[in-house]
């Protein structure tokens, strides 16, 4: 059984997690591996449904959601999350629990997430009618050492996949 992995994706909301973590299952499925993409909105309707988005509700939410990759990955497939993740230290304690624990900063400044506003929230959270909105009044902090960046704002989706899958290439989950 080929090695399975954690993609942990991470950034701001808009700067291209679930649109990048589509087009990187796509590739990997042509490779014939097994993925699945924990996708931070569709775990908050499921797994997470009734969590805040206080940090103590994001922390649950970012255990969990790596408890069921750690499941997944465990039997050769590379889970791909795609949840903000906004706090450092509870990403670096699933990088400690799960050995095969792969970062990958999102990365677009808050101005270019905010213009793409593809969901309308930059604007309700800049009206006060959301609160605690990632980047606009709670905190987003960066990773220290990620194994992938993808700067968003200057790369395309494809360029930024490609990265992604010579990284995993690079640490042996997947051959060339
Ligand atoms: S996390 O912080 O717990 O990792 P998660 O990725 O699951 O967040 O959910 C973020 C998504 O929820 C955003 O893409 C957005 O659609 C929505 N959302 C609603 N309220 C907020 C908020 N206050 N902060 C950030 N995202 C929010």
């Amino acid at each position: 059984m080929e090695k399975g992995a954690i993609l942990w994706f991470t950034g701001l909301s808009g700067a291209g997690k679930s649109t990048i973590s589509k087009l990187v299952e796509k590739e990997l499925k042509a490779r014939n591996r097994k993925v699945e993409i924990l996708d931070g909105d569709i775990v908050r309707t499921n797994l997470s449904k009734g969590l805040t988005f206080s940090k103590e509700d994001r922390d649950t939410n970012i255990l969990r959601i790596g408890f069921v990759a750690n499941l997944l990955s465990r039997n050769g497939v590379i889970a791909i999350t795609a949840a903000i993740s906004p706090y450092k230290a509870i990403r670096n304690k699933l990088r400690d629990m799960y050995d095969n624990f792969v970062e990958v900063y999102i990365k677009a400044p808050l101005e270019v997430c905010e213009e793409r506003d593809v969901k309308g929230l930059y604007a309700k959270a800049r009206a006060g009618e959301i609160k605690n909105f990632t980047g606009i009044d709670d905190p987003y902090e960066e990773p220290d050492n990620p194994e992938i960046i993808c700067y968003t704002d200057k790369e395309t989706v494809e360029e930024s996949a490609a990265k992604i899958i010579s990284t995993l290439e690079k640490m042996g989950y997947l051959t060339k």
